[in-house]
């Protein structure tokens, strides 16, 4: 079986930031377990080679076929690769890859592990109009790969070179060992140097197989917050072209950003500035409108949601309208038809179908059943300082407008709240209840007038 080792122990510096690097995100996902499931298919383990912040790195990244490995002290790629050895079988082939260079693809792992079972070595490299800083691939006359020269080893003429090292490589487990026990740090950088093994194995007359990358984002290497950002803007665009062509209707890609997954029927439309997070799934023809945030819920056929609105962890029902200026909160589920308006807050409630939530409420730890009609800045109380209590509205009750209602409490059937009452009692079925001063007029009170 085919092995993987990912190195992982650089400190990151330049994130400037106290998170290890390879824990920063790509798509919601980390840099590190981007790099771990493209390789997965292709290989049978995965020796994750760690050293700086490797405790917290173990704990946030759990998978049963990594290997993690310990290197104490950063002595070079080559050093790191050292560290695995005893996990590399003669006659497999070992693919070497980097936590911070995250777009790789499955693809491009399986060419150059094909290329590898027949040469026993292949090496992934990319034109680069500015290669500045990374490692040239050096070629003889014939146009075979030579050896790798890093830039601050390079002359003059070497530094012309535009074919760099993308570090990405898969080799013979026996070859690999070999080299590896004859590196030697004779660089200016004083390091065990992996490339090195390039121009072992050029002399040991192996015929490296190369594969050109055919994008540059693909073998980007992140090293810092603005390439973060790339990356990021790379793989929204990529997987925004894959929903494209799977039949979702993007308004404008480049104001796109799903970090996560979604599931979507036929004719959805997502408007700009829409962020998804973790797994979401839409039906038919749901509309999302503009700078809408949804988050690990299900939309169902014909659904609008109306711009400004986030949704989290929510199921919605079929034909239903949401916002705008909604926000629909964890454990909520709406049924169908219904309407959930402007500046309303649902949180862990059950709203049945073709109710009405229009304006101005807030709903909290409530039962709402079918065709009930709350007016505008209806409030559930739920939380008595200490404690959370249920309200329940039954099937066809209407709450008038601005009305309290003090939880635990249960509203009837078809019962109607008069407008602007507090309600701390049960209400009964088929009947108006109301809690209200009698209205008064005061026939001889003046204005004051100003002194
Ligand atoms: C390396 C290559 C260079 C290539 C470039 C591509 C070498 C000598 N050079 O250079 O040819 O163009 O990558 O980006 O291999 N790491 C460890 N332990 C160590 C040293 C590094 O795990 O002791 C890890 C780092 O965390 C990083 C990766 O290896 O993820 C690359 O190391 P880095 O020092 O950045 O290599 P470069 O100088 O960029
Ligand atoms: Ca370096």
């Amino acid at each position: 079986m085919n092995t993987a080792i990912i190195l992982a122990a650089g400190q990151g510096t330049r994130m400037r930031s106290k998170t290890p690097k390879v824990l920063h995100k790509v798509g919601g996902k980390y840099l590190l377990q981007h790099v771990i499931d493209a390789s997965k298919e292709s290989v049978g383990e995965i020796n994750v080679i760690v050293g700086h912040n490797s405790e917290l790195v173990k704990e946030a990244i759990i998978d049963s076929k990594i290997n993690w490995v310990l290197q104490e002290e950063q002595l070079g790629t080559g050093h790191a690769v050292q560290q695995a050895t005893p996990f590399i079988e003669d006659e497999s082939i070992c693919l070497i890859l980097y936590s911070d260079v995250p777009l790789l693809k499955r693809t491009t792992i399986k060419q150059l592990i094909n290329k590898a079972n027949s040469s026993g070595f292949s090496l992934l490299s990319v034109l680069l109009e500015e290669p500045y800083g990374y490692g040239r691939i050096i070629r003889d006359s014939n146009g075979s790969i030579h050896s790798i020269v890093e830039q601050k080893d390079a002359n003059q003429d070497q530094l012309k070179i535009n074919e760099i090292n993308t570090g990405i490589m898969a080799i013979k487990g026996s070859l690999l060992k070999k080299y590896l026990s004859e590196l030697q740090p004779n660089n200016s950088q004083g390091e065990f140097y992996l490339t090195d093994i390039v121009e072992k194995a050029v002399k040991d007359n192996v015929n490296i197989a190369s594969l050109i990358c055919e994008s540059d984002s693909e073998v980007m290497g992140i090293n810092d917050k603005k390439q973060l950002s790339q990356a990021e803007r790379a793989h929204q665009s990529s997987q925004a072209e894959e929903l494209m062509s799977s039949g979702l209707t993007i308004m404008d890609p480049k104001r796109f950003d799903c970090r996560g997954k979604i599931n979507f029927g036929n004719d959805c439309v997502v408007d700009i500035n829409v962020i998804f997070e973790g797994n979401n799934d839409l039906g038919n023809n749901v509309v999302i409108s503009p700078n809408c945030i949804i988050k690990d819920s299900k939309i169902g056929d014909n659904t609008h949601i109306l711009p400004n609105s986030i949704i989290e962890n929510a199921s919605i029902g079929s034909n239903t309208s949401i916002g705008p200026f909604a926000r629909i909160r964890p454990d909520t589920s709406i049924g169908n038809h219904s309407k959930i308006g402007n500046f309303v807050e649902i949180k862990k409630s059950n709203v049945q179908n073709n109710s009405k939530i229009s304006h101005l409420s807030y709903i909290g730890d409530s039962k709402i059943g079918n065709d009930v009609n709350i007016g505008a800045g209806v409030i559930t109380c739920n939380y008595d300082g200490s404690n959370k209590h249920q309200t329940e509205i039954n099937d066809g009750a209407f709450i008038g407008s601005n009305s309290q209602l003090v939880a635990p409490v249960t509203i009837g059937e078809n019962a109607t709240i008069g407008a602007g009452s507090t309600i701390t009692q049960n209400a009964p079925d088929n009947k108006l209840t109301l809690s209200r001063n009698k209205q008064s007029t005061i026939d001889k009170w003046k204005r004051p007038t100003k002194k």
